[in-house]
């Protein structure tokens, strides 16, 4: 079993790059389905999740292969509809080849996902939108299949901006006859991405980034080259690793445009963040002051960044609160950071800190890939030894953090007990 183990203390100072976004990444993996060709994508993170996504497609019947950042997916020979429950159920995005393989095959069946630490996350908003689609849905044995020779274009509101269901939604749509609008679309730069690429592929897709995401059905899409964007979420998480420790710390990669409800508020907060020549400067030398966050779908506080976020708020001085409502059952940190010392109050969807001096160095768990980060990120401030079991979540979604901490000055091992 291998663990992580921090001796907190250190500033953290130097240059650290942002990899490719694990988020964009798989929906474009996803989306080399609706076509018949070679494609090759690049700025790849080499993560769990990615590899996950690989497995998805070769059991497909598509070719893939890894060069360092690069990965080349042949679809050729795409034939099989089937994504299974070992598959699935390890990663709830293998769920987006379903809109894939229905617009292109005609036909998908795929494991339900289930849930997870963070909540039930239901698929509903997909299915309703593939059935305006004009697709039959139907469930057994804990899949859920599709069946449509041609989708017609259709006027699908969500109840609620999924990025998921509009990442699935889109892409079926892209090979659908006529037009589709997506209304109460999300807006996240992962699903602008995902439309820039569907875009380079042949498709016609206005409005990503927006409410209404209109799309004319196309008869094909070709294989073509694309490179990811940065991953927000990571380059959010090193901020925190600068604030937190009081540190020095510049991102190379990172984009600031896709970071701004989160460096709003740490400038609220009294953390110095610059952007200078496509990189990120973050200073944290004066005070910090305790600030509220409540997450929301994009433009708004990204749920991915609340457990780090509370990590900071931990050892900041006077009260803050943090509202969750993206998820139902995202507050499994909290318990751990509790047991480094610090004072937070759960009441329903809301977190209650009151800042302490100091965390103390503890034996902790991880519950899920985010989860994961604040309890790093709580260890590099504690006192002592942090030592955090279940690291694997963080293989999912933070290339080499290990290697780039320490390389930033932190004191962090992996090692097998
Ligand atoms: C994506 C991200 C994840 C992030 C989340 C919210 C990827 C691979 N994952 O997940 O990191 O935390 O966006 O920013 O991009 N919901 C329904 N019915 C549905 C679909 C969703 O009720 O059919 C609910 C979910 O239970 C959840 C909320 O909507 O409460 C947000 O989910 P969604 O935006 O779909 O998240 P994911 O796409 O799963």
């Amino acid at each position: 079993m291998e663990r992580i183990i921090i001796t907190g203390g250190e500033r953290l100072k130097g240059r650290v790059g942002i990899s490719g976004s694990k988020n964009a990444a798989l929906p474009i993996m996803a989306a080399t389905l609706l076509t018949n060709g070679v494609t090759t994508l690049s700025n790849i993170p080499r993560l769990k999740d990615v590899t996950t996504m690989a497995r998805v497609l070769r059991t497909l019947g598509a070719k893939v292969e890894f060069r360092e950042r690069e990965l080349k997916i042949d679809t050729t020979n795409v034939d099989r509809f089937l994504a299974p429950y070992n598959l699935v159920k390890t990663m709830r995005a293998s769920f987006l080849v379903f809109g894939p393989l229905l617009a292109k095959l005609g036909r998908a069946r795929v494991s339900l996902p289930g849930g997870c630490a963070i909540g039930s996350r239901p698929v509903d908003l997909h299915l309703r939108g593939f059935k305006e689609l004009g697709a039959e849905v139907s469930m057994g044995g804990g899949y859920t299949q599709v069946k449509r020779d041609g989708l017609i274009g259709a006027e699908i509101y969500l109840d609620f901006p999924s990025v998921g269901a509009t990442e699935n939604l889109m892409m079926a749509a892209t090979l659908a006859k006529g037009k589709t609008t997506i209304e109460n679309a999300a807006k996240e730069p992962e699903i602008v991405d995902l439309a820039n690429f569907l875009n380079k592929m042949g498709a016609r897709i206005k409005g990503a980034g927006t409410d209404t995401i209109r799309t004319i059905g196309v008869k094909e899409l070709k294989g073509t080259d694309y490179s990811i964007i940065s991953d927000r979420i990571e380059a959010g998480t090193y901020i925190i690793a600068s604030a937190i420790t009081k540190g020095d710390i510049i991102l190379e990669g990172a984009k600031i445009d896709h970071l701004e409800s989160l460096v709003t508020k740490l400038h609220e907060a009294g953390v110095e963040i610059k952007d200078e020549e496509g990189a990120i400067k973050v200073k944290a030398r004066r005070r910090i002051k305790a600030v509220d966050v409540k997450t929301m779908p994009y433009p708004g506080f990204p749920t991915d960044m609340q457990a780090q976020f509370m990590a900071l708020m931990s050892i900041t001085p006077g009260m803050s609160m943090i509202t969750e409502t993206v998820f139902e059952n995202r507050f499994m940190h909290v318990s751990e950071l509790l047991r480094m010392g610090a004072d937070i109050k759960i009441e329903g969807s809301r977190a209650v800190i009151k800042g302490i001096r100091s965390l103390s160095g503890a034996p902790v768990m991880a519950t899920d890939l985010r989860a994961s980060a604040a309890l790093i990120l709580a260890g590099l401030v504690a006192e002592g030894k942090t030592e955090i079991s279940r690291i694997y979540h963080l293989d999912r979604g933070y290339e080499r953090i290990v290697e780039k901490l320490s390389n930033l000055g932190a004191k962090i091992e992996r090692v097998t007990v």
